[in-house]
């Protein structure tokens, strides 16, 4: 399986690889909270034979391709898979029997490419279908929910503070106004409301590229679980164990920042400065610009 058969690229691959190599890679539990297309799974098992795979993912879709892709490594009790938000993390070691700490750990945050691809999981605007941009479809309040209940100064609020859209309001104002007529229902019908109101500004960027960003941020509590999971897996890092954080958001990167400043009583940043892709990242696959990596070490040296 190569690196695109899967349908997702992985970021920052060489990056993480070699933070992990300088860490504690032989012999080592891994965790990884978001397994996605297990991209990043199958390089560091490739590259640490003697690794074991913990893998989280609230994505069922993800969960399925995972056993079946890493169907001998199962077999051989060398992965396990949890279909879970890794922010339970407690709740589902309590009933699994984790090893005592783990030492590699990654999260990649944010959505994989098959989720955008798909158009029934309704992330994109350019694929027409449901708005609904749950990771997790077995609960919680889709895009649609909050399109069509949510009041307009909340609206504005989510696409101010997580889509970072500076003037919003004209885009609340007019769903507010249409939905009475029809509530919206597709990714397209979205999408076109906010062409018309808004127009293309940026060159290249599509103008609901921020709404959408806002509304799956808020549909998954992106955030949330990013500020519940931190403290969690630090404190089931082992002595030398390393936990490396790909951020694709600039609220997301902050939280990680100061999460890792308030535990330096616990453990060290590995770089001092974030990590940014280079040029070479970006052409080889466009998602990374965006993209930032934060690795915290447990134990103070
Ligand atoms: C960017 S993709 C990960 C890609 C993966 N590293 C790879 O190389 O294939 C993010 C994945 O994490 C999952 N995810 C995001 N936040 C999560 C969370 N808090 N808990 C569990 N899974 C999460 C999403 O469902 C998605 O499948």
């Amino acid at each position: 399986m190569s690196r695109s058969d899967t349908g997702h690229v992985p970021v920052f691959l060489d990056q993480v690889l070699g933070v992990f190599a300088d860490g504690r890679g032989s012999a080592a539990n891994y965790l990884d909270g978001t397994f996605g297309r297990g991209g990043h799974a199958r390089a560091v098992l490739e590259r640490f034979p003697g690794c074991r795979l913990w893998a989280f993912d609230q994505d069922e879709d993800a969960i399925r391709f995972g056993q079946a892709e890493f169907k001998a490594e199962v077999e051989a009790g060398r992965a396990r898979f949890f279909k879970a938000n890794c922010a339970d993390i407690d709740e589902v070691a309590a009933a699994e029997g984790f090893p005592a700490g783990f030492d590699l750990m990654l999260l990649d945050l944010g959505v994989s490419s098959p989720q955008l691809d798909e158009a029934h999981r309704g992330f994109s605007f350019y694929h027409d279908g449901p708005l609904d941009m749950r990771m997790n479809r077995a609960g919680g309040v889709t895009a649609a929910d909050i399109v069509n209940t949510w009041d307009e100064q909340e609206l504005a609020r989510v696409f101010i503070e997580l889509g970072e859209v500076q003037r919003p309001f004209r885009v609340a104002r007019a769903i507010a106004h249409d939905r009475e007529t029809k509530p919206f229902e597709t990714t397209r019908e979205l999408a076109g409301l906010i062409e018309r109101v808004d127009g293309w500004r940026k060159k290249g960027s599509h103008p609901a590229t921020r709404y959408f960003m806002g509304l799956r941020l808020a549909v998954n509590d992106e955030l949330g679980a990013l500020e519940r999971v931190l403290p969690v897996l630090i404190g089931r890092l082992a002595d030398k164990g390393r936990l490396a954080v790909i951020t694709f958001h600039s609220l997301e990167d902050r939280i990680v920042k100061n999460v890792f400043k308030a535990h330096l009583d616990r453990g060290t940043l590995v770089n001092k400065k974030v990590i940014k892709p280079t040029d070479d990242d970006v052409r080889a696959n466009p998602r990374a610009r965006s993209a930032k990596l934060r690795v915290f070490q447990k134990g103070v040296p």
